[in-house]
């Protein structure tokens, strides 16, 4: 290809990438995370142009349907839930892919029709033995499903094509666990056919801090302890439990969310420029940052952790965590955490890191809030600047996703006043395009193999040897403070802020 046209350019990333011939095979089809993110991603691949014609679908999961019935599902959830239109003749020629494999994991009888169903669709839709298995299924089923597809020869082609294995989240509950779970998915996979799923990075703006950061040159220079007061890593939800009382009690907030979203988000805000966007130089870069994570020596004074009380929220009455069908009302798990991070290398010394995350919470947002120093002399007299807070640069993760720049301003008028304004870049406004679900972006990847958005196995580690030892604090040091339901959080998390002279912004 000529390097003049670069429109031409297959290395040009503006082009539309298109997956080869590929099949996907999902185990827990039936569950919640299929139905509402990963049918309807797959629909919206297809509707775009994205998927090969043959793609083929296999769902697996214990009820007795026929092929027409799981169809009939996937036309359900593609109709509720997809982004983009329903066109009848994409969907015709997507669910010619679709095969249903009834069966339990430990059936030797259900991967053997598995594998059979396999060959069948490479023959009759030139799939060229080209899968992926994506484990939508409960985190204690993950071995033994890896386990399986080796033992019936699932989990590696014949000749070039490839098979790779795509795990949901969580990956272990600690870092013992995680090194277990990579152990077994490791004695069966490559390590670059494993796609860890954490659906953050799938977010585009999240893959903006990236653009932001290092497509510019006004934010780098002072993105540095030289500049910067400190970082508020928010990820708030408005909701409770809902019905996922058996997978959250025992995890809770931080495992969930503060483990993989939090850290990987602190990680491309903290990182250096990496030499390329290649899989391997953003994991270096990744990698270095998280390593240099450390933790404050008072635990106590650093951590909150706290549950969801009854109170009001959108109007309605609402229960306290332990009033929650399916919790132990005993229980210690945390549906609210904030801890506080240093970043021990040159750019980022002395800088506090402070991440929380919780549910019931006022509103939902997730924003990364760069907070930048006081002007370090001001020619104004003190009460001209009375109304003015710190310089600060957000970056919007969702709902409304954008960035925000924050600084002052002089009030109109006669007199000399200084308050904080807003400048708003929105991405709705700016373009044109919608931005696709987190799902569809890391569904193409994987069968694309392009593994820049999923976290390595060192990362995961890294992560959890950051949050094993708060965990393990949290478990011999008392009971879980408590928070009203619809408020910003417990006190404690303020008062661990104001002993640093900061406070949480109300987003
Ligand atoms: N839901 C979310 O928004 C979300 C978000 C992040 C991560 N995740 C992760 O994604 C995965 C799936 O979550 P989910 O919410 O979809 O779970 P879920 O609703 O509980 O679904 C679990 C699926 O696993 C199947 N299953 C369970 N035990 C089985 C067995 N012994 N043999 C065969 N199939 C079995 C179920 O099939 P049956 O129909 O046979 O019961 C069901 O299809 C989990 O790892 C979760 O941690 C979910």
């Amino acid at each position: 290809m000529s390097s003049s046209n670069p429109l031409r350019d297959p290395r040009d990333r503006r082009l539309p990438r298109i997956a080869g011939p590929s099949g996907l095979v999902i185990f827990g089809v039936t569950g919640d995370l299929s139905r509402k993110k990963l049918m309807p991603a797959i629909y919206d691949l297809a509707n775009r142009g994205l998927l090969p014609p043959g793609f083929s679908l296999v769902g697996f999961a214990r009820r007795d349907w026929e092929n027409e019935d799981f169809a009939q599902v996937v036309h359900d959830a593609v109709k509720e839930h997809a982004r983009t239109p329903f066109r009848e003749e994409v969907w015709q020629q997507l669910a010619e892919g679709f095969r249903f494999v009834p069966g339990v994991f430990d059936d030797d009888d259900a991967f053997v029709k598995l594998r059979s169903t396999i060959e069948e669709l490479d023959k009759a839709r030139g799939t060229g033995g080209n899968f992926a298995f994506y484990l939508s299924v409960p985190p204690k089923f993950f071995p033994s499903v890896v386990q399986q597809l080796k033992k019936h020869g699932l989990s590696h082609g014949q000749g070039d094509s490839w098979r790779r294995a795509v795990i949901e989240k969580p990956f272990g509950h600690d870092l013992k666990s995680a090194q277990d779970l990579n152990q077994v998915v490791h004695e069966v996979f490559r390590p670059s056919d494993v796609f860890r799923i954490d659906h953050y990075l799938g977010k585009e703006t999240v893959q903006n801090i990236l653009a932001l950061r290092f497509a510019n040159t006004m934010f780098e220079p002072i993105w540095n302890r030289s500049y910067v007061d400190h970082v508020q890593i928010t990820m708030a939800e408005d909701i409770g439990i809902g019905g996922r009382a058996g997978y959250y009690d025992g995890i809770g907030a931080a495992r969930d969310v503060i483990q993989n979203h939090l850290l990987q988000l602190l990680a491309l805000t903290a990182m250096e420029e990496p030499a390329s966007f290649d899989a391997s130089s953003l994991v270096t870069e990744k990698l270095k940052a998280l390593r240099a994570v450390k933790l404050p020596k008072e635990l106590g004074k650093h951590t909150v952790r706290a549950q969801y009380a009854p109170g009001w929220q959108g109007g309605e009455e609402v229960h306290g965590y332990l009033e929650e069908e399916g919790i132990d009302p005993h229980s210690k798990t945390d549906t609210y955490a904030a801890i506080k991070l240093e970043i021990d290398n040159r750019r980022w010394a002395g800088v506090p890191f402070y991440l929380r995350t919780g549910k019931r919470l006022g509103r939902r947002v997730t924003e990364i809030a760069v907070v930048f120093q006081r002007a370090p002399h001001s020619p104004f007299d003190a009460t001209d600047t009375q109304e003015l807070g710190q310089n600060a640069l957000v970056i919007r993760v969702q709902p409304d996703e954008g960035v925000t720049i924050r600084f002052g301003s002089k009030v109109p008028g006669t007199s000399m006043e200084i308050r904080d304004v807003t400048m708003d870049f929105q991405y709705g406004e700016s373009f044109t395009e919608s931005s696709p679900e987190a799902y569809e972006r890391l569904l193409l990847d994987v069968l694309l193999g392009e593994a820049n958005l999923f976290p390595r196995h060192e990362e995961v580690e890294q992560s959890w040897r950051i949050l094993d030892p708060i965990e393990e604090y949290w478990d011999q040091h008392g009971r879980p403070e408590q928070y009203t339901s619809g408020t910003w959080g417990p006190k404690a998390a303020d008062e661990m802020l104001a002993r640093d002279g900061r406070s949480w912004r109300r987003p």
